[in-house]
This record gives C-alpha cells, sequence and structure tokens, in this order.
C-alpha cells in the first residue's frame, strides 16, 4: 500500500497574507497575470483587495471576471480565449471554488491543449504537463478548491457536474487570507462552512482513510465546530474567519488525496440539474447520508461527536454514532441551514433521476457503504 500526499508548493495563511503575492511573483519571474474571478466579487471590492496588491507593485494583469457560481464549460472556453488575448503566463485567482476551478480548467488546458473540448477531462484525466502557475485566494471558506486537486465544472449540454481528478492542477501558490472572507454575507458563510464539514467528515469515513487523514479531518472538524457558528453570528469576528480559513484548508489536505462519498455524489446533481449552491446541498444532505452510513463507520462517529464537543465518555458505540448525527444536525439549524429539498425548489418527480446520476458519480465509490440507485432514491426522498 502506498499513501499519497499532494499539497501545494506554498501556502500563506493569516489576515493580510495577500501582500506577499509582490515577492512571490517577483521571486518567481512570472510577468503578467489573468485574474479570474466573478462579478459579484468585483461588485462587492473583494477582488479589489488584491488587485491593490498588484497596483502597487506594478504587476501587470487583465481581468476575466465571467465566472458564474456551479461554473460551466462555456466559462472555461472564455477563459482560455481570456488568458490567450492577455498574453498572460500565470493566473492569480480570487474568489470561491467556481473561480478557482475554472482557472484550473484553463491552466490545464494551456498547458494541454488536446483536451481543449473541456468535456474529456471528466474522471482522471491523463494529462502530460503541469497547469500554468495558479495563485490561488479563496473568498469563502468552504471548497478548500486551493489546495486540492480537483475541480468541479458543469457540462451544461449533458447536465451534468463533472468532477476532475488531475495533481497537474493544484495551484502553486495558496494565500488564506481571512480578510477577503469577511463579506460574505451569512448564509453563504454557513452554507460554505458546511461543505467544508463535510469535507471534513467524509474524508474522515471515505474507504480510503488512513492515520494522517484521520488526523487532519478530526482536527478541521473540532475547528469547524468552534468557529462556523461565531463565523454566522458576528460576520466581522477576523478570529472567527481565520479559525474558518484554515479549517478548510486542513479539511482539504486531506480529503483531496483520500476522496470523499455519498453527500458529495448526491450534491452534485442537485447543482447541475437545478443549479443548487454546492454548500446548501451539502449541508442539507449531510445528516441523512450520515444516517445511512451509521453502521458501516460507527467507531469513527464517536471521533466526529467527540470533536464537536460531545462527551461520549459513558455512551455505547451507538449512542455516541447517534450523538455525532445530531450534533452535526444542531449545528445546522444553528446556523439557518434549510432542512429539505422541497424547501429549495427540488421537484419530487425529479429525484428518480437524481439517484441515477448520484450513482455514478466519481465520489460515490468512496462512501464507506456501499449503495445502490433504490438506497440512493430513499435518502433523496427522506431529505424532500
Ligand atoms: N475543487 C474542489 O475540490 C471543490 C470542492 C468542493 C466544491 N467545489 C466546487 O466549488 C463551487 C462552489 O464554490 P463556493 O461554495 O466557494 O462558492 P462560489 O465560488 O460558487 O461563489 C458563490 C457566490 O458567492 C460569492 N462570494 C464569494 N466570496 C464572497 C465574499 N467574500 N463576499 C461576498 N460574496 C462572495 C460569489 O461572488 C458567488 O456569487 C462548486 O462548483 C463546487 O462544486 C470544488
Ligand atoms: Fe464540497
Amino acid at each position: 500500500m502506498a499513501y499519497r500526499m499532494i499539497l501545494n508548493e506554498t501556502s500563506y495563511f493569516g489576515a493580510g497574507s495577500r501582500k506577499v503575492i509582490a515577492e512571490e511573483v517577483a521571486k518567481r519571474g512570472y510577468k503578467k497575470a489573468l485574474i479570474v474571478t466573478d462579478k459579484d466579487l468585483i461588485k462587492f471590492g473583494v477582488a479589489d483587495q488584491v488587485i491593490a496588491v498588484l497596483k502597487d507593485a506594478n504587476i501587470p494583469y487583465e481581468i476575466f471576471d465571467e465566472v458564474k457560481p456551479n461554473p460551466t464549460v462555456k466559462n472555461v472556453k472564455a477563459g482560455i480565449a481570456a488568458f490567450q488575448a492577455a498574453g498572460a503566463d500565470f493566473m492569480i485567482a480570487i474568489g470561491g471554488g467556481s473561480s478557482m476551478d475554472t482557472s484550473k480548467a484553463i491552466g490545464i488546458i494551456i498547458n494541454n491543449p488536446e483536451f481543449s473540448d473541456v468535456v474529456s477531462l471528466e474522471g482522471v484525466a491523463n494529462t502530460k504537463k503541469k497547469s500554468v502557475p495558479v495563485i490561488a485566494l479563496p473568498t469563502t471558506a468552504g471548497t478548500a478548491a486551493e489546495v486540492t486537486i480537483n475541480y468541479v465544472i458543469t457540462d451544461e449540454e449533458n447536465v451534468k457536474k463533472m468532477v476532475c481528478v488531475d495533481p497537474n492542477d493544484i495551484p502553486t501558490l495558496a494565500i488564506i487570507d481571512p480578510e477577503l472572507m469577511l463579506s460574505m454575507p451569512r448564509g453563504l458563510t454557513a452554507s460554505t462552512g458546511m461543505d467544508a464539514l463535510t469535507h471534513a467528515i467524509e474524508g474522515l469515513i471515505t474507504l480510503g482513510a488512513w492515520e494522517m487523514s484521520d488526523m487532519f479531518e478530526t482536527k478541521a472538524i473540532e475547528m469547524i465546530a468552534k468557529w462556523l457558528p461565531k463565523a454566522v453570528e458576528n460576520p466581522s469576528d477576523i478570529e472567527a474567519r481565520d479559525g474558518m480559513a484554515t479549517a478548510q484548508y486542513i479539511a482539504g489536505m486531506a480529503f483531496s488525496n483520500v476522496g470523499l462519498g455519498l453527500v458529495h455524489g448526491m450534491a452534485h446533481p442537485l447543482g447541475a440539474y437545478y443549479d443548487i449552491p454546492h454548500g446548501v446541498a451539502n449541508a442539507l444532505l449531510l445528516p441523512f447520508v450520515m444516517e445511512y452510513n451509521k453502521e458501516a463507520a460507527k467507531a469513527k462517529y464517536r471521533t466526529i461527536a467527540e470533536a464537536m464537543g460531545v462527551d461520549t465518555s459513558s455512551m455505547s458505540d451507538d449512542e455516541a454514532a447517534d450523538a455525532a448525527v445530531k450534533a452535526v444536525k444542531d449545528l445546522a439549524i444553528r446556523v439557518r441551514i434549510p432542512q429539505h429539498l422541497s424547501e429549495i425548489g427540488v421537484p419530487e418527480s425529479g429525484l428518480p433521476t437524481l439517484a441515477q446520476a448520484a450513482f455514478n458519480d466519481v465520489c460515490t465509490p468512496g462512501n464507506p457503504r456501499q449503495t445502490n440507485v433504490e438506497e440512493i432514491l430513499a435518502i433523496y426522498k427522506k431529505a424532500f
């Protein structure tokens, strides 16, 4: 058995850490940046906090801001054209998972043009060359796309969220600056934070988990339980923002290398068919799938409960497992995550199609309990 660990070349953490871009760009000899972001981040002045660093250091750049949440093949193709037109030699991704994932796809295709149709990148693509260098600055505390070897692009034509797994895509530099997260509204803080919790829990119980990944995921769960309510309830609490920023990165360090499970498998079709934000989909499904996986991952559920602050010393294994599910449910309610699919515009008639797509998703085989389409449909129905 060989356990693989792929991480960024360099990463920086802490309030104001975005300022290191100036010296890193000079040291690496990069010439011109394409900034990959979205229109809201321009509008809310989040991208400007990074652009100010480039201006101060006289680093040339152009902006591509056409990324949409749940980014599409069309977004990627437009980004490739923008990179080429700009004459850029590196990218700065500013945003949530959507902007960072789009930059990864652009960077891979620029250096591996045989994949320029984008859709052939789905799954584990056999690219030969590393991506164009990407400096990734997350503005949400959730996806950890700045440290993962995955990116998720929606194939509009086939109504599918394609999960692409490729070590060549990992951003060279990750800068986790919680000041970029202060402007997140409560709902976004909550849903992206619950995405991070889902990564930590699925990464802990996934079939590929081992001692080192368990160490990261357990710590991430502990930090998210501590900091997420504070970040949601007091959005300007920089200590809470910093705690969440670091926690979601730690979760990513592990899940990127060991895989996820059925929550993500079931969340992806909700994004593809109904454009449900990724964090909301995961947060809503997490307690239902935890209930389903309970027997298959019982010992780890005690770890989850303990990391979430429950004293399980006098509990049986069953009681501790129930306590883990309850702690997750309570946290979701506290940060006001919707509780049912019917509340977020998913029609009951769509559930069978979702169940088939979830069964085929790249994340599903990592689930600790072997599953099938009928059982997935039953979980969607419970969540409905
Ligand atoms: N690469 C991976 O490993 C990985 C892991 C999990 C999810 N994903 C993917 O990431 C995407 C979701 O990313 P996300 O949840 O980070 O959200 P997102 O990037 O889709 O952004 C959602 C919205 O939040 C806004 N926003 C972001 N930061 C903000 C801030 N600081 N202040 C105000 N508004 C802000 C954006 O402008 C956008 O409108 C999905 O496509 C999902 O499938 C990727
Ligand atoms: Fe996720």
